[in-house]
């Protein structure tokens, strides 16, 4: 990627939940002295509310909304960050197209089983929650053909959390 293409581009996770998105930006956000922004957690600022109260209290429809709308907000900011996605996010073409204008995006992929391992028995994922284990993988395969348009995939299988970062960083510094 030639450098000049950085300029002003952000680092953007993609990948379902439980892939890890919030802790690898935020290292990757000290490695390279940037803002680092989870969007889930300027959803629940901004609605001063939980994800799975706002799931519950005004459904999934009103999330994707105010989701798209802070997620593209987040995007279009004229400064370098590293921005972890909702799990939900990248599948929303608006979202999606304005990622992949004005970012280097990363999808952490993962095997499947080891998703399910992470995220069955969560309380506070409203998506998770309502699924039984063969349809989150049914997700999961659905997911991957929009996930897989991010600009890389990162197999993170057997890696530790520093060995992701590393990969990603050889990636966005060469
Ligand atoms: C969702 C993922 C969550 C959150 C919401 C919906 C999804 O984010 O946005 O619960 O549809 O996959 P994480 O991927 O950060 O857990």
């Amino acid at each position: 990627m030639h450098k000049q293409q950085k300029i002003n581009k952000k680092i953007a996770l993609i990948g379902m939940m439980g892939s890890g998105k919030s802790t690898i930006g935020y290292i990757l956000s000290k490695k390279l002295n940037l803002r680092f922004v989870d969007i889930d957690k300027k959803i629940e600022n901004s609605e001063n509310n939980s994800i799975l109260e706002i799931f519950e209290t005004k459904g999934e429809e009103y999330f994707r909304k105010i989701e798209e709308k802070i997620t593209i907000r987040e995007f279009n900011k004229n400064e370098e960050a590293v921005i972890s996605i909702g799990g939900g996010s990248f599948l929303n073409k608006k979202t999606r197209n304005t990622i992949l204008k004005k970012s280097i995006s990363f999808w952490l992929n993962w095997k499947s089983e080891t998703i399910i391992e992470r995220i069955k028995n969560s309380k506070k994922r409203p998506i998770a929650n309502k699924l039984d284990v063969y349809e989150i993988k049914e997700l999961i395969n659905f997911r991957a053909k929009t996930y897989v348009k991010s600009n890389f995939k990162i197999n993170c299988e057997n890696l530790s959390k520093n060995q992701i970062v590393k990969k990603i960083l050889n990636i966005y510094e060469n």
